[in-house]
């Protein structure tokens, strides 16, 4: 199989077919890449890494350097999937040469194929400037967690309608600057409705209803790795509980002698 590339996913809206959503995961490691690769469209090394790897209380301590091993891991483990890397809050924000310093960072150090990076019409010159010097950029709109010390928590965006506007106008923006798909985070169906029809890339949606052009999870969330989660979460198992029940008995065989047993233990030749 060989690697889906950028054009290929910008072009499924075009000719219709994301009739058939595009299946999007976030992946951190090599093994989880590995895991997941053949059954995603795109892996995202999202800077929620911060939270799910690094025990952080948000994404704004999220490092380049973190981002780039962690991207480069996720290269290294996948073969089919886009990898997508976000750029971390404050490498990019500043100036667009500071963007495009910080992008070419995560693409060299990983091998990644693109980047993602926050915010609506503030950030398309950037945008544009990043596609224009050879770096494909995904957009972010509604929900932007690196912003939450201005917003003031993760609540669903676009409830007013000044604030429904501003999402569809930011989105437009993103897309007009050339943007190969647009990530909508934590907004109400019309929204995701109106931001979907309204722009040519690809929506992909995380808490905004089926009515994206794609959906986004965080791995760990839908796989049952924490107790509390997002609402917008399904739990697709319950990994939490399997590595409890099962190191509780590796606990318990350590602690009773029972491991390791005679299959598990070197005899010298006889
Ligand atoms: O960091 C992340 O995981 C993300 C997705 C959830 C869209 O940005
Ligand atoms: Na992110």
């Amino acid at each position: 199989m060989k690697r889906l590339t950028v054009p290929k996913i910008r072009a499924r809206k075009d000719d219709g077919s994301t009739e058939e959503p595009l299946v999007m995961l976030t992946a951190y490691t090599a093994r989880q890449a590995q895991l997941l690769d053949r059954h995603c469209d795109m892996l995202l090394v999202g800077d929620s890494l911060g939270q799910v790897i690094y025990g952080l209380p948000s994404t704004v301590p999220v490092t380049l350097e973190m981002m780039a091993n962690h991207a480069a891991a996720v290269v290294r483990g996948s073969y089919h999937a886009v990898v997508i890397v976000d750029m971390p809050f404050g490498s990019y924000e500043s100036s667009k040469e500071q963007a495009f310093e910080s992008a070419a960072r995560l693409l060299k150090e990983s091998g990644a194929a693109a980047v993602k990076l926050e915010g609506g019409a503030q950030m398309a010159e950037t945008v544009r400037f990043l596609i224009e010097r050879g770096i494909p950029v995904m957009g972010h709109v509604g929900l932007t967690p690196q912003a939450v010390n201005v917003l003031g928590g993760y609540g669903a965006r676009g409830r007013s309608d000044a604030e429904a506007d501003k999402i569809v106008s930011d989105a437009q923006a993103l897309d007009e600057a050339g943007a190969f798909a647009i990530v909508v985070e934590g907004v109400v169906e019309p929204i995701a409705i109106a931001v979907t029809k309204a722009v040519s890339a690809p929506t992909i949606g995380i808490g905004a209803s089926a009515k994206c052009d794609g959906q986004v999870l965080v791995t760990d969330d839908m796989l049952g790795m924490f107790e509390r989660v997002p609402r917008f979460v399904k739990k697709y198992a319950d990994v939490a509980e399997l590595i409890d029940r099962t190191v509780s008995t590796y606990a318990e065989e350590v602690r009773s002698r029972s491991f390791p047993g005679s299959d598990q233990t070197y005899q010298p030749k006889s």
